[in-house]
């Protein structure tokens, strides 16, 4: 396991996972394969490129399409697929679910049956805890049935289902990881924690979704990826691996924490009209993962406090983001008149 292929290496998690991975194994290479969607950003690999540029590529291409993924794979010599590349947004999936079974389940499809038919030692898939649905009480175990009850949510669990599948027919050496909220540096400034702490440096409203008493497990970016890493080289092949800090916290307290870290007023909080379908409650138990001797570093508060001190000293990223058409539509789209009293 020395070549790796790292897909959606340009988004959010992935660039950490990259940065980490050429940190700590000075034999490894890595290509990464990204489409570059609204949610890709080589910004994310800028320092990755400088610092690491012969053990580091960059491949232009979609998972979906099946010449390219070959191409990339045998030009690199890829023995290792992790898979990030994901359509990832709960409120885009719900505007337009389309990109997300393209590229969460036929894509995961694809590059399944280019590890099988290459015969790579190795395939790595990266989903989420909301594969498991509202979680009313308790906390989710590995072997719980899947239950999503979003597109997003749907397609991930889809694509779990397929990698397991590979495992069981072709016996292709694969693994799963489901993943908590992550928050940190890189993530795009749709997503709660991002959005509100750039809003709020802004002095701009607050949106939170109905009566703000959901439940989510925030955890830190780079926790994340030391636990996949871990998963990677000791996992168990064929097992599935919860990753989060086994904690909880409400919106409510997520946006309050937020606002006292900048020194703003908590009248820039506005309540909207909530997500359809919203799950309420996530909650991951990290019993198996913490077995393998892992550890969080960071709770869901120190996690935030991380996360705010990034975006109030890297404005250099997020701002060219944030002022862009394209975030500007979307944003409108999504809020424009839904606020509530
Ligand atoms: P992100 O949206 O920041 O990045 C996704 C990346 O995938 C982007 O670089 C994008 O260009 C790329 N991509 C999208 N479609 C592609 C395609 N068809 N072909 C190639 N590349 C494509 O996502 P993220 O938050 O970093 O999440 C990464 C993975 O982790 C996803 O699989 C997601 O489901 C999973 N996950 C995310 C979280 C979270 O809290 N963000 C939690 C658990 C699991
Ligand atoms: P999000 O970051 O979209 O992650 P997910 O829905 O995948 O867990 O949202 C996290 C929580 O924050 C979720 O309960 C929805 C809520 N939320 C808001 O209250 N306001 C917002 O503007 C967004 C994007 C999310």
């Amino acid at each position: 396991m020395h070549n790796l292929m790292i897909t959606g290496g340009a988004g959010f998690i992935g660039s950490n996972f990259v940065r980490y991975m050429l940190e700590k194994y000075p034999d490894y290479h890595v290509v990464v394969y990204d489409k570059l969607t609204y949610a890709g950003n080589l910004d994310n690999l800028k320092d990755v490129a400088e610092r690491f540029a012969d053990r580091y590529a960059f491949a232009r291409g979609d998972i979906c399409d099946a010449s390219t993924v070959r191409e990339t794979i045998r030009e690199r010599n890829v023995d290792t697929i992790i898979n990030f590349a994901a359509e990832t947004h709960v409120d885009r999936s719900i505007m337009s679910p389309d990109a997300f079974i393209q590229t969460d389940v036929y894509g995961t499809y694809v590059l399944l049956e280019a590890a099988r038919e290459l015969g790579l030692e190795r395939y790595h898939q990266v989903s989420t805890d909301e594969v498991y649905g509202h979680v009313p009480e308790g906390a989710s175990q590995e072997a719980d049935p899947v239950a999503p009850r979003s597109p997003y949510a749907a397609s991930k669990a889809s694509g779990d289902l397929m990698v397991n599948a590979y495992h069981v027919t072709y016996g292709l050496q694969v693994t799963i990881s489901r993943g908590a909220n992550n928050i940190g540096p890189y993530q795009y400034p749709e997503k709660v924690v991002p959005l509100f702490v750039t809003n709020a440096i802004d002095d701009l409203p607050l949106p939170l979704y109905g009566d703000g008493l959901q439940v989510r497990d925030y955890h830190y970016v780079l926790d994340h990826c030391e636990a996949i890493d871990l998963v990677l080289h000791e996992g168990k092949l064929g097992d599935i691996y919860n990753i989060g800090t086994g904690s909880e916290m409400r919106n409510v307290d997520m946006t309050h924490l937020i606002l006292e870290l900048l020194g703003k007023p908590e009248t820039l909080i506005q309540p909207v009209r909530d997500r359809p379908g919203h799950d309420r409650r996530y909650a991951l138990d990290v019993t198996k993962i913490r077995g393998l001797g892992w550890e969080p570093a960071h709770s869901c508060e120190d996690a935030i406090r991380e996360a705010v001190r990034w975006y109030v000293e890297n404005e250099w990223w997020w701002r060219p983001i944030k002022s862009g058409e394209r975030y500007q539509e979307y944003y409108k789209r999504q809020y424009e008149g839904r606020e509530v009293e």
